[in-house]
């Protein structure tokens, strides 16, 4: 269990997360006990033990996060419920976020990409973390508000930005610090979030954007509808979730392409073969050749798989609660390791090898959860994929890279990314083929 306290909270957050938990599975088995950051934690993994705890007993363990994260994101945030209230903001965020809404954004996630990548400094380093974060934030307002005046989607980054800042900070209310400065921008965020929904009612508008469906869904029977407050922390929540998880996966898939020029010609040859049909690029990709990428879409698995940038989740057991002649005392936290399960050898021979073409053959059921599995299962999947095919696309078909600095290293902010957010210097293929 570690330290008093503190647990193993440091050996987690200052190893490499594969030596971590594959340490403790050598010496423990697929079920270990544990404690971070204060809390008693049975640590899971095995895919039958993530698929117990995610999915056949979702209702022995409930969702659970430290108070201060729950402070900043808003208590009514889905992921913070379980039962009926979960369950009809779920159905909220899936049905803004179907495929048949994401067909339509392509065209907008397009330009967002075009834009955000002519804004990359081209000479000096850029670091790819935050020029991601910069992209998936504008990506996850487009998502939630649809388009937005500039002047407000300002004020929304700016204070998002700061909230941002605070959320892996101290909890503390001492004036200043990063955690004060950040309660203090979310509630500019919720004044502004307040003022959107306002606009929207006052004149009628009835968009599929995530805004649009929170605002319309209404009880059939007692005519109840979602609070302003409901959906000011869901838009907060949705906005939280979108970002950082979907910017470390791109930054990754810049550095696993980096790093092998012979993947990164194959994909290179699939994206110039649709960038060419397109007319040179004068005509926008479209829905169907984001869904015909074979060689990238595997990438993007791949990238998914290796980075596990989620490496668990968190659960908390309601009552004592047995699995296998263990026993999961009420109040523990239950722990699916994804990241163990997806650097097992006996479902990813050669786990530690980046290699797009184990996936193709389907992975053995439950063993490939990037996104979570069960109840609580990652609703933007999609949207994350396509923002990442369309990176792709536009990244290899107009850019050439090189990264600069440690080519190993890992730091986690919270989620793990390369070390110092992969600083690269990236310039324009035309630069260099004149
Ligand atoms: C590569 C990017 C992403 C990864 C790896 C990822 C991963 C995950 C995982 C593992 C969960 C489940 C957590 C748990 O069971 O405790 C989750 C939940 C969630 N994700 Fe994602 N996510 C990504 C992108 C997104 C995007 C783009 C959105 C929204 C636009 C989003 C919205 C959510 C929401 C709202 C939940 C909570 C669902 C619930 O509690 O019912 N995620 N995500």
């Amino acid at each position: 269990m570690g330290w008093p306290y503190i647990g193993e909270t440091l050996q987690l957050y200052s190893q490499h997360p594969n030596v971590f938990f594959a340490a403790k599975q050598k010496r423990y088995g697929e079920i270990f006990k544990t404690n971070i950051l204060g809390c008693r934690c049975v640590m899971l993994a095995s895919p039958e033990a993530a698929r117990f705890v995610l999915v056949t007993h979702a209702h022995l363990f409930k969702p659970t996060y430290p108070t201060s994260k729950e402070r900043l994101i808003g208590p009514s945030a889905l992921f913070f419920h379980q039962g009926h209230y979960h369950m009809r903001v779920r159905k909220l965020v899936q049905s803004s976020l179907s495929l048949d809404s994401l067909r339509e954004l392509v065209p907008h996630i397009q330009n967002l990409a075009l834009s955000s990548m002519d804004s990359w400094p081209l000479n000096p380093l850029t670091n790819t973390f935050n020029e991601m974060k910069r992209f998936s934030f504008e990506v996850g307002i487009l998502a939630v508000f649809g388009h937005l005046e500039p002047p407000l989607k300002e004020e929304l980054k700016k204070n998002y930005s700061i909230l941002d800042r605070g959320y892996n900070s101290f909890p503390t209310s001492i004036p200043g610090t990063p955690f004060k400065n950040a309660l203090l921008a979310r509630k500019r965020l919720d004044k502004i979030i307040r003022q959107i929904i306002c606009e929207r009612k006052e004149k009628k508008l009835v968009e599929k954007d995530l805004l649009g469906c929170l605002l319309s869904w209404k009880n059939e029977n007692n005519g109840e509808i979602l609070s302003d407050d409901e959906i000011s922390d869901n838009i907060i929540g949705v906005l939280f979730a979108a970002q950082d998880t979907t910017a470390s996966v791109m930054t990754w898939i810049v550095k696993y392409l980096h790093d092998d020029p012979k993947l990164l010609e194959a994909v290179m040859a699939e994206q110039k073969a649709i960038h060419r049909s397109n007319d040179d690029g004068k005509r926008p990709l479209t829905w169907n050749q984001t869904r015909s990428m074979q060689v990238t879409y595997k990438v993007v698995l791949e990238s998914l798989r290796m980075a596990s940038i989620i490496s668990f989740s968190f659960r908390e057991a309601v009552a004592d609660v047995e699995y296998k002649g263990f026993l999961i005392p009420k109040g523990w936290k239950a722990m699916p390791l994804f990241r163990n399960i997806h650097h097992n050898p006996d479902f990813f021979p050669d786990p530690q090898k980046f290699n797009p073409s184990r996936f193709e053959v389907a992975p053995k059921p439950n063993t490939f959860m990037p996104f979570g599995s069960g109840v609580h299962a990652c609703p933007g999947n999609e949207l994350a994929k396509l923002e990442m095919l369309i990176m792709i696309h536009h990244l290899v078909t107009k850019f050439r890279w090189e990264v600069v600095g440690p080519q190993c290293g890992i730091q986690y902010g919270p989620f793990p990314v390369p070390v110092n957010g992969l600083p690269a210097r990236f310039w324009r293929e035309s630069q260099s083929t004149s």
